[in-house]
């Protein structure tokens, strides 16, 4: 609710914060239950494209990060060790994907024969190394071959193209917010089972798929236990949001919220209304609205592109001009690709301003 004035002292709103100390914990819970489980923990970068945060992830134990698309990967290029989640397609694309690779060691997923033709013939002329991870479509209908035969196939496809076969991504994200933990459990066993049935095609042609790769934060507690993949993906657990506030983890597996948005009331025109400086363009809304933090019985709702409105289910709203609230995110991917960078706080003290260096980077 309402913050103390020596909270957050001196910083400007509307303003993205980021509670070290619940970072810290969020990044250790998930490796050492990854570490017990055997598996390799690969966070996704998309949540935070913040060069610190990934660092902390690498340090706790993380092979490295994931990137959604290029122009990510090449701001976090300094992470050293990245897997290109998303196919990369066309020829200029292709030029920088080759660059990426003389400065950190890059992987990239595939679904494509042609694209893979492609990709070899940059990398023999540029000499560099990259390794190539068949997309498998494991029920999500979006990037990906359609089944298990097509799998070998493209697998097949890579080797003899000299590109190096690292292994397999199969990744389903709707079910990542399937709040019900037996519920989303019986249908990522599901969605598992297709690609254990393209390692098997894989196999039966004598290639090998060292590397599986796939799930995210809500599938995270079952892929511990289904070991169908080697290497999980999950982005969202570090800094989280209301979305994910409703998935069921299980016992021991509770995530904080480290991620608010810090907004000043602007205007307080009637005792039902305070008006904070957060509108559109400071929180995201694909996935509902923020919610106040410890803010019992207050409301945000969006009131245009740089205005937000609190109400109070007891009427009156109890928040003075210029007061300060924080709001926790209804989604932090799109939330932080809003920001220039995270304020950095222990308890409200704040201690640095961490880039947000791959905000935007789309391309
Ligand atoms: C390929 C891939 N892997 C992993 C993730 C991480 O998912 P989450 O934020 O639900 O943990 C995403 C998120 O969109 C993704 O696209």
């Amino acid at each position: 609710m309402a913050q103390p004035p020596e909270r957050y002292a001196g910083v400007d709103t509307p303003a993205l914060l980021l509670d070290l100390d619940q970072v810290e914990r969020n990044i250790e819970r998930y490796q050492v239950l990854a570490r017990e489980a055997g598996v390799v923990l690969r966070p996704h970068a998309k949540a935070h494209k913040c060069i610190e945060v990934g660092q902390r992830q690498i340090t706790a134990g993380a092979v490295g990060v994931c990137c959604a698309k290029l122009a990510e990967a090449e701001a976090l290029a300094p992470l050293g060790n990245i897997l290109v989640t998303t196919p990369v397609v066309d020829a200029q694309k292709i030029g920088r994907l080759v660059e990426l690779a003389r400065k950190a060691k890059v992987s990239v997923v595939v679904d494509d024969a042609a694209n893979v033709a492609e990709l070899a013939a940059a990398c023999v002329q540029a000499q560099v190394d990259l390794g190539v991870l068949v997309d498998v479509d494991v029920g999500q209908a979006r990037t990906g071959v359609q089944s298990g035969a097509s799998a070998a196939e493209l697998a097949a496809h890579v080797k003899r193209s000299g590109l190096r076969l690292a292994g397999m991504q199969g990744y389903q994200g709707r079910l990542q917010g399937v709040a019900n933990l037996e519920e989303r459990a019986a249908l990522v066993r599901e969605a598992m089972q297709k690609l254990t049935d393209a390692v098997r095609r894989l196999e039966s042609v004598g290639l090998e798929c060292a590397v599986r790769t796939g799930g995210g934060t809500g599938s995270f507690p079952i892929d511990l236990e289904l070991k169908v993949l080697t290497e999980i993906q999950p982005g969202s657990y570090v800094t989280m949001d209301t979305n994910y506030a409703k998935v069921e983890l299980g016992a021991g597996r509770h995530l904080g919220h480290p991620l608010t948005i810090l907004a000043s009331v602007v205007s307080r025109p009637t005792a039902d209304r305070a008006v904070v400086d957060v509108g559109w363009k400071s929180a995201s809304s694909d996935s509902g609205t923020p919610a106040v933090r410890g803010g019992t019985g207050l409301t945000f709702e969006f009131a245009g592109d740089e205005h937000g409105i609190i109400r109070s289910g007891a009427g009156r709203v109890e928040l003075r001009l210029g007061e300060r609230v924080e709001l926790i995110p209804s989604h932090c991917d799109t939330t932080v690709n809003l920001y220039d960078s995270f304020v950095v706080h222990r308890g409200g003290r704040v201690e640095a301003q961490w880039p947000i260096v791959a905000r935007g980077r789309s391309q």
